[in-house]
């Protein structure tokens, strides 16, 4: 196995970027800010020049937000970039006034404006935010961080780490961004995929460790349509929650998972590599497997290995009930290369896939391209949904449903954990359940962003 990659190829370039450092808005109008702008970060390795990103605070990732469930979550987030943005809070359950999506829940925050964000935290788990305008360049260019929501009893490890997984697509030879942010090529087949790979904005992440040291992992894919394989080597491990919410009981890792675009896992991980070895988060990539972060073993711990971990506690409102008189919807997703669709609808007129293609549209969700007037489905507060969902593409895609969970129904009607993003795989079928408890409209989207943007993208409506 190869312990470093260095994806990104060519010689360095001789200029060096200029950051120009700003003073920190502390607090604004008395929340605490979060303000997007322009920075430069060290992604790439020494040798070559900073890279121009656009930050949460300048930062990559974001600053980390840490609260403890049922608290209030307050920041006023202040646009100082050249395009409106807002932000959208990945996976909170959340009052849909504050989901942050420009033109269905909020107006875009203007270049120089700001919007107050306050709202509580329902559920303990593993977030993250992220700008919701023009995604497929906000998101690329940095725009995300993680939201921690701590467990009023947390579990017993010795400590925690918050692994952002993403890939950025850079110029060989500046290690500046590609600023072909809506490439019909990417568009049209997996998506924005980048050549260097980092965790929490660092290609070669290495995190000291001591053996039998016990590990909380709070793993996020925050890349704009990388699906990250992931192993363990040198590490024992359980996943413990799924976009959040906590496994019933947790699930070793004895093989692979995978982690699609906007998906998150919780790890616990017993370290059980020797002293002067390194343990791993592997990251498999065309059979191969890379190191995601290094964990170098530098002691022992003190003290000696303890029984598999116990479930984290249960969120309040997991149930999911009322399933036979289900409101019940389907969802055809369609398009992209290779793929069968011959026309859709665009703003309500019917487009072949060629003129949609020259519109740098490629993608439908029952026939249609994008948002559409009315929802996919609409549904009273309090009733279960049932979605069956299709994957008539060529493509993998991450199917994404704002401010509620869902499970899938699967074989002899076994429910699947609670989740937020669903990875289908090309040509599947797959079927999701969910109680409709939070009014409002709500987003249903691929995750892998230029799909999103040019095609992949939808809302649902519940009714108070
Ligand atoms: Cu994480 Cu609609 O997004
Ligand atoms: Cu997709």
């Amino acid at each position: 196995m190869k312990t470093r990659r260095q994806v990104i190829q060519g010689g360095a370039a001789a200029l060096a970027t200029l950051a120009a450092p700003r003073a920190v808005l502390a607090t604004f109008r008395g929340y605490p800010a979060l303000e997007a702008r322009a920075a430069s970060v060290q992604l790439a390795p020494e040798d070559f020049p900073e890279t121009e990103i656009w930050g949460y605070d300048g930062r990559l990732p974001g600053p980390e937000i840490r609260l403890v469930r049922g608290a209030r979550l307050e920041r006023s987030f202040v646009n100082s970039l050249p395009q409106p943005s807002a932000v959208h809070w990945h996976g909170i359950r959340i009052d849909n006034a504050m989901d942050g999506v420009p033109g269905l829940t909020q107006a875009a925050v203007p270049p120089g404006g700001q919007f107050d964000y306050a709202f509580t935290l329902p559920d303990a788990g593993t977030y993250w935010y992220h700008a919701h305008n023009r995604s497929f360049e906000q998101v690329a260019r940095g725009l995300y961080g993680p939201l921690i929501v701590e467990e009023a009893a947390p579990p017993d490890i010795d400590r925690e780490e918050v692994l952002v997984l993403d890939d950025w697509l850079l110029n060989p030879e500046t290690a500046q961004l590609d600023p072909d942010f809506a490439a019909p090529h990417a568009r049209s087949h997996a998506g924005r995929l980048g050549n260097l790979i980092v965790t929490n904005g660092r290609y070669d992440l290495s995190l000291p460790v001591k053996r039998g040291e016990r590990l909380r992992l709070r793993v996020i894919n925050a890349a704009n349509a990388r699906i990250f394989d992931l192993g363990l080597s040198g590490l024992d491990g359980w996943i413990v929650a799924l976009d959040g919410m906590p496994l019933a009981s947790p699930r070793p890792v004895t093989e692979s998972f995978s982690l699609a675009p906007a998906q998150r896992a919780d790890l616990i991980v017993d370290v059980t590599a020797d002293q002067g070895e390194t343990a791993d988060l592997v990251h498999l990539l065309r059979e191969e497997g890379f190191s995601q972060v290094a964990f170098p073993v530098t002691g022992q711990a003190a003290r000696a290995r303890r029984s598999p971990p116990a479930a984290l506690p249960a969120n309040p409102n997991m149930a999911l009930t009322g399933l036979d008189t289900a409101h019940r919807a389907r969802l055809y997703m369609e398009g992209g290369a290779m793929g069968g669709l011959r026309a859709a609808k665009l703003e309500g007129r019917r487009m072949s896939f060629r003129a949609l293609a020259r519109a740098n549209h490629f993608w439908a969700f029952n026939g249609t391209v994008g948002m559409t007037d009315t929802p996919l489905l609409a549904v009273e507060r309090g009733r279960a949904v049932r979605l069956e969902i299709h994957n008539d593409t060529a493509f993998a895609h991450a199917m994404h449903l704002h401010g509620m969970h869902f499970r899938e129904i699967g074989g002899g009607g076994a429910m699947g954990p609670m989740r937020d993003t669903l990875l289908m795989l090309a040509g599947q079928t797959r079927e999701i359940a969910f109680m409709a408890d939070n009014p409002g409209d709500w987003l249903l989207h691929c995750h892998m962003l230029g799909h999103a943007a040019s095609g992949m993208m939808s809302w649902i409506r519940v009714t108070a």
